[in-house]
């Protein structure tokens, strides 16, 4: 752990510093490589390496004109300039306001929140959490529901009675506890803007002690059994629900990442089971959950952290069903789940494992999806995948199965990272948001940074070399890969590759890290993050990376929201965040005529002003001539 103040890092940035990979073992080797390479990334052929990586993209931007592109451009937004303010700017012609701030009632038995006093334990389930993260809109029934997740949160705030937020009792903890997971709640748009709706039946929160049930081939598995539930089949709470999505049926996929920042030991003498040290569970945690919850003191329930890490399937429209952990989807630190329905009706499903030099998976089932028909099974009985990428542009993926990995299928699903480096998959920049065309066989993955690639291997010993979809050594501004699946088939076992973007800063670097050629001084930005795209087939991109403004990231400003072209690579910025907070979740109104975007952690007073506690928040963004965006 840490000496410093880690009370203000985003989960992300914590779990970097809290999960190193393991110490190298042949130190003057890597050192070597690192200063050969970076001798190689230096000069000509280092730009020259880069812009192969780019494939049809490079060629395809320095073959257009400026003045083809301005004919050709979507954007339907003048773009803004960066910020280092503590508010929110979007375009003119476009506003904001604010639909749901950390403590916001639910219900109208319950105050909005004291800052001073935080919120209390009774209220603490009634509210909207902490720490907004994915989010999807559904429309059921004529009312429009979004479900959405609160990934973590800061404890200092919730805990206004603790020092520095360290819980002093069990109700420490439930506090902590209940502020997490996942809200479900109807909104509406009325004279005053959107709103959320007080009381609806839709109304719910879920969080780290909320029934739930795993499915799929881990289910009833020995490696998930615990003394309170000896069938491994009914757990409680989903934790850290960074990315989400939504299936073709109507239901919410929260995805469960850095599970392991919960579990620790109280015993000092325990010995941590081996397959830990993969996931980064340790004896210590962020939250000291452990002290006052037994539950997730590893020295008396080891098999615990197994039951987390997985993608959660949530069934908005009801407020009393029961969220089920989907085993076959995989354990890893999952980003966001996105699926699409292949050719042939099976259901494909895209996950990034976020954590550095960790793999890019994706699951297709066995049945296939039929409108009305039951999808009970789609996401229990498929195959998981995971992407190899080659040098020359094309990649494949390589099944998991008990043949390709010599693991049993409850194994391949609990410890799917090990299966992964048995299969000899991609080491990758930290994988956070998958997002699918709506309007072209293809698909994105943000790869946000690895400050480590080229230097150092990942947490389970796999090589992190520069090549590939990984251009860059010591990669501090990510980059988006995209792939075209063969046969225009999202289920095809072969892809072809390119990067839609190598983020950079132009303005400090003239080599491969000044970024691709579609970045430049008025729209660069680093650490990609959030990404969907919305109907119409614009990508959204949110950034969670370094807002200092200073050295290699000057003139990026806070963190935002781009929109990018996948017809003409071209970025446009359309929204600043407050300094501290990075966006991430997006969706839009059944009329899309609103776009929902979260704002993460603000370190400054927002959205409340001077004075007042900084809150994570909804926005609502509109035109103001209530156009339709994108
Ligand atoms: Fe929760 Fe990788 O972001
Ligand atoms: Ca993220
Ligand atoms: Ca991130």
């Amino acid at each position: 752990m840490t000496d410093f103040d880690t009370s203000k890092l985003s989960w992300d940035e914590w779990d970097e510093l809290q999960n190193p990979p393991p110490a190298e073992t042949d130190f003057d080797r890597v050192v070597e490589r690192a200063i050969s390479r970076r001798g190689f990334l230096g000069g000509v052929l280092a730009f020259g390496s880069a812009a192969a990586a780019m494939g049809t993209l490079g060629n395809l931007m320095s073959s257009t004109s400026a003045e083809a592109q301005e004919a050709a451009s979507r954007f339907q937004f003048k773009p803004v300039a960066i910020a280092t303010d503590n508010t929110v700017h979007v375009p003119e012609g476009y506003s904001w306001q604010p639909l749901a701030k950390w403590g916001q009632p639910l219900f109208s038995s319950v105050p909005d929140v004291d800052p001073a006093k935080g919120v209390s334990l009774e209220n603490s389930d009634k509210v909207f959490g902490e720490n907004t993260d994915g989010m999807e809109l559904f429309v059921i029934g004529g009312h429009q529901v979004i479900a959405i997740n609160h990934e973590y949160v800061n404890p200092e705030i919730n805990l206004p009675h603790t020092e520095k937020g360290v819980p002093q009792s069990a109700d420490d903890v439930k506090i902590l506890q209940n502020m997490q997971g996942v809200t479900v709640m109807e909104v509406a748009e009325g004279e005053n803007g959107w709103q959320i709706v007080l009381d609806s039946p839709f109304n719910r929160r879920i969080h780290h002690n909320t029934p739930m049930t795993l499915s799929g081939p881990a289910a009833g598995s020995d490696l998930v059994k615990t003394a309170a539930d000896p069938k491994g089949t009914d757990c409680l709470g989903t934790f850290n629900n960074c990315g989400a999505g939504r299936t073709p049926w109507g239901t919410y996929l929260t995805c469960e990442e850095n599970f392991n920042g919960y579990f620790g030991s109280t015993d000092a003498n325990f010995v941590l089971p081996e397959d830990y040290a993969r996931y980064g569970i340790t004896a210590e945690t962020r939250y000291a959950y452990e002290k006052f919850d037994a539950r997730f003191d590893v020295s008396k329930n080891p098999n615990e952290p197994r039951r987390a890490g997985y993608v959660v399937e949530i069934d908005p429209s009801s407020a009393t069903s029961t969220p089920v952990k989907r085993t076959a989807l995989g354990r890893i630190k999952h980003e966001n789940a996105a699926v699409v329905v292949a050719r042939d009706g099976r259901v494909v499903v895209y996950m990034g494992d976020d954590e550095r030099g960790e793999f890019l998976y994706k699951y297709v089932s066995n049945g296939i999806y039929v409108p009305g028909g039951d999808t009970s099974m789609l996401l229990d009985e498929g195959t998981l995948f995971v992407a190899k990428f080659a040098d020359d542009g094309t990649g494949e993926w390589l099944a998991l199965t008990p043949e390709t990995t010599g693991m049993k299928m409850d194994e391949i699903c609990v410890f799917t990272r090990q299966a992964a480096s048995k299969v000899g998959a991609t080491t990758m920049d930290r994988p956070e948001w998958v997002a699918i065309n709506p309007v072209a066989i293809e698909a994105y993955c943000a790869l946000t940074n690895n400050s480590k690639r080229g230097v150092k291997k990942n947490a389970g010993g796999d090589e992190m070399p520069v090549g590939g979809p990984n251009p860059r050594a010591e990669n501090e501004y990510g980059q988006i890969v995209r792939w075209y699946p063969e046969n225009d088939d999202h289920a095809d076992g072969k892809f072809k590759w390119d990067l839609f973007c190598m983020a950079g800063n132009p303005d400090v670097h003239k080599d491969a890290y000044a970024g691709s050629s579609n970045i430049n001084s008025g729209n660069m930005f680093n650490s990609p993050d959030g990404m969907m795209f919305d109907t119409t087939g614009l990508l959204w991109i949110q950034t969670d990376g370094e807002d200092t403004n200073e050295g290699n990231f000057a003139g990026q400003g806070n963190n935002q929201m781009l929109a990018g072209d996948p017809a003409t690579g071209r970025i446009e910025r359309f929204l600043t965040a407050p300094k501290g907070s990075e966006v991430t979740g997006q969706t839009w109104s059944a009329d899309k005529r609103t776009h929902f975007v979260g704002i993460q952690h603000p370190d400054a007073p927002f959205p409340d002003g001077e004075g007042k506690l900084p809150r994570s928040t909804v926005v609502a963004i509109k035109r103001n001539d209530n156009a339709m965006i994108g």
